[in-house]
């Protein structure tokens, strides 16, 4: 171990109260729960620009400077986003945007999306999983997709439902344990660990693909 393991998160929606907020600082509270330091990152903090493109923001804007500072030397990332007309909210993307690979790659990345309807942000949760193999970020197969939010967080961020707060919690431990085995190894293990994440009823068989005698199709080893 090289000191405690740094986790932070950042939620994509700005909104006072907002459940994307709530739902990310349960997933650190369970990657505090494994060890981890965790810390939120409110993107309202920083006064972040418009990216332009150019790079030549990251040289003197004081809030990209900052959050640059704050989220580089984490090990794992949450990213939460709300469900915004079917994609990723546009203040998480322009943050991503002015973020690249000394933020990103080789971290371990949890995602968490939260929608009003019923969908969980199911499509913003996939074009993160986008943005993070573009980054050479290791993103967690499992993710949590928080549907009919109105009715799973209370006015005071408290998770109303039992069953969502301990998915949140499952996936900050999930971060935070992968983390730590990505930055102190052995890597086969971290390897390991990665193949055994989320179960795929539909991989849970013993077919093996025919290839022997020019034969081609599938069938059980004998
Ligand atoms: C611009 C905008 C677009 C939205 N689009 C969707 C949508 O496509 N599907 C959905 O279920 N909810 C949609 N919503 C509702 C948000 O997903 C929901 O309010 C969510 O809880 C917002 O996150 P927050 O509480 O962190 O602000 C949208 C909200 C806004 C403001």
């Amino acid at each position: 171990m090289t000191g405690p393991l740094s986790i932070v998160g950042i939620p994509g929606s700005l909104r006072e109260g907002s459940r994307t907020r709530m739902a990310v600082e349960v997933v650190l509270r369970g990657a505090a729960e494994a060890g981890a330091a965790t810390q939120l990152i409110d993107l309202r903090e920083y006064d972040l620009p418009l990216c332009d493109g150019s790079g030549e923001l990251a040289r003197y804007h004081a809030g990209l400077l900052e959050l640059r500072k704050q989220v580089a030397p984490a090990q794992g990332i949450v990213l939460g986003t709300p469900e915004y007309h079917g994609s990723v909210s546009g203040a998480l993307k322009n943050a991503l945007d002015l973020m690249g690979f000394p933020e990103f790659e080789g971290k371990v990345v949890a995602l968490v999306g939260v929608s009003e309807g019923p969908g969980g942000a199911r499509h913003a949760l996939e074009v993160l999983r986008h943005v993070g193999r573009a980054l050479h970020a290791w993103v967690l197969p499992r993710a949590s997709a928080v549907p009919g939010a109105a009715t799973v967080f209370d006015a005071t961020g408290r998770v109303i439902d039992a069953g969502v707060e301990a998915d949140l919690l499952a996936l900050g431990r999930e971060l935070a344990q992968s983390a730590a085995l990505r930055r102190d190894g052995p890597p086969e293990e971290f390897l390991r660990r990665w193949e055994r994440q989320v179960s795929n009823p539909g991989a849970d068989n013993d077919v093996r693909p025919i290839t022997r005698g020019g034969a081609s199709g599938y069938a059980r080893p004998s």
